[in-house]
């Protein structure tokens, strides 16, 4: 399995954990329904860590906020989630046509549980080996898959994951085949990672999935592809908000950005 694939366990564990709480911030009530013996492993394992959890149910809420947003403007906009894992908006949204990309492991296990022939929006599920698949041939191979031209590719809690190189081919991937693309991601500066994450750097250490995009200047990499910032917004600040586990006070250092591919005046999303 690809090492990074455990990681969805961790992020499904944070939902489950918000949509037992008495007030959660997502809700994500169908994500329960993927509770198995690896999510039980992650939860004896990273249940604890009440602030990482945190930033992952708040930066869930950012991206789904920003998805009503689209979707509501533009209920036909496609939707590509990139390292899917456990996420289950298609369901849980009204509206979009969706792909859902990940391993075979993640979407054998999605198809059994909650298949995706009872969505109630038009979804198509890919397995990709993400080891051995050039992830720019895979998203090539969806371009014509938008009716109306309007596309979002959503990378969330993947880009930490990957080497610089290989999220400049991802980022380059999307502009080849979405021109008009808008990719809604999570980045860390590594000066956020080593002030506040230091237990889950211990966490993760022997699950051989360290983290390791952590640039300094986290936008400069969309920046020098040609990529026009549209937004911008802290999750540990959304995260204090919410929660009252949260230790850090930065107000960026991780945040989730929603970029276009194109220099084009698409509207603000303000
Ligand atoms: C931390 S999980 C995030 C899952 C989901 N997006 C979420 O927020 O719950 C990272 C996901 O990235 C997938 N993945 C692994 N390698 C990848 C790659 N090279 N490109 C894109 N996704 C990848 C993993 O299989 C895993 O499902």
């Amino acid at each position: 399995m690809n090492p990074i694939s455990t990681t969805a366990y961790w992020t499904l564990i944070a939902r489950i954990q918000d949509a037992e709480a008495a007030s959660p911030l997502c809700g994500d009530y169908l994500a329960k329904r993927f509770s198995s013996s690896e999510s039980e492993q992650a939860r004896a394992k990273f249940g604890q860590l009440e602030s990482a959890a945190a930033n992952i149910v708040a930066r869930h809420r950012i991206i789904d906020d920003y998805l009503a947003d689209r979707l509501r403007r533009d209920p036909s906009v496609l939707v590509v989630l990139l390292g899917a894992g456990f996420d289950t908006r298609a369901f849980r949204f009204g509206g979009g046509k969706w792909v859902e990309l990940d391993e075979n492991n993640i979407i054998a296990h999605k198809n059994a549980l909650l298949p995706a022939t009872q969505c109630p929006n038009p979804l198509t599920r890919i397995s990709v080996a993400f080891e051995r698949q050039p992830v720019e041939g895979v998203l090539s191979n969806l371009s014509g898959y938008g009716d109306s031209g309007a596309v979002i590719v959503v990378a969330e809690g993947v880009l930490l994951y990957l080497s610089e190189e290989q999220v400049e081919c991802l980022i380059n991937g999307v502009s080849a085949a979405f021109p008009n693309a808008s990719i809604v991601c999570d980045l860390m500066s590594a000066e956020f990672f080593d002030t506040y994450l230091r237990d889950v750097s211990e966490a993760v250490r022997d699950n051989q999935s360290p983290f390791r995009f952590l640039p300094k200047q986290p936008t400069a990499i969309f920046d020098r592809n040609g990529f026009t910032l549209e937004r911008c917004d802290s999750i540990p600040s959304r995260a204090r908000n919410d929660f009252t586990t949260v230790r850090a006070n930065a107000e960026c250092g991780y945040c989730v950005y929603s970029f276009f591919a194109a220099q084009t005046d698409h509207g603000s999303m303000q």
